[in-house]
């Protein structure tokens, strides 16, 4: 899966009305939109999701605030997407975001952080699955 990205627009993005402008913003940094979708996760769908956080402390209120309201999630290509995505989002803890990145602008604390970016193309691939069955992707 090189060249490809998973992404979501998390629930606190979605209700400060920040789709229009994240997408443009990801589409003006030279990502191609495969695959989009509008959706909610229900509580189980985001335990699977974050199934690999299941140990840590915030795992819960992960948990509950991803499926507290839609979300947007997409695949998206470019050359070295997962890095060049990464770079476009921002630290985790938008405290720590430099200037510009996406969580800069618009994530509100380090758990409504606006927008997800897988780490990896092997998670990318899982993450997109997911939510994307191949013959939409392709
Ligand atoms: P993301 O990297 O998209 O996926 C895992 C999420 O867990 C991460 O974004 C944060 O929103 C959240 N997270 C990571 N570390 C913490 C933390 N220390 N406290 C609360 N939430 C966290």
């Amino acid at each position: 899966m090189t060249n490809l990205t998973f992404t979501m627009i998390k629930p606190d993005a979605v209700e400060n009305s920040h789709i229009g402008a994240i997408l443009n913003k990801i589409n003006s940094s030279g990502f191609e939109f495969k695959a989009m979708k509008l959706t909610k996760l229900s509580r189980e769908e985001a335990e699977k999701f974050y199934e690999i956080h299941s140990e840590r402390p915030f795992f819960n209120d992960l948990v509950k605030y991803m499926s507290s309201g839609p979300i947007v999630a997409a695949i998206l290509k470019k050359e070295n997407a997962v890095n060049d995505f990464r770079k476009l989002i921002g630290s985790t803890n938008p405290a720590e975001a430099e200037e510009g990145t996406i969580r800069k602008m618009f994530a509100t604390s380090i758990s409504a952080n606006a927008i997800h970016g897988s780490d990896s193309d092997a998670n990318a691939k899982i993450e997109g699955g997911f939510f994307f069955q191949n013959h939409e992707i392709f």
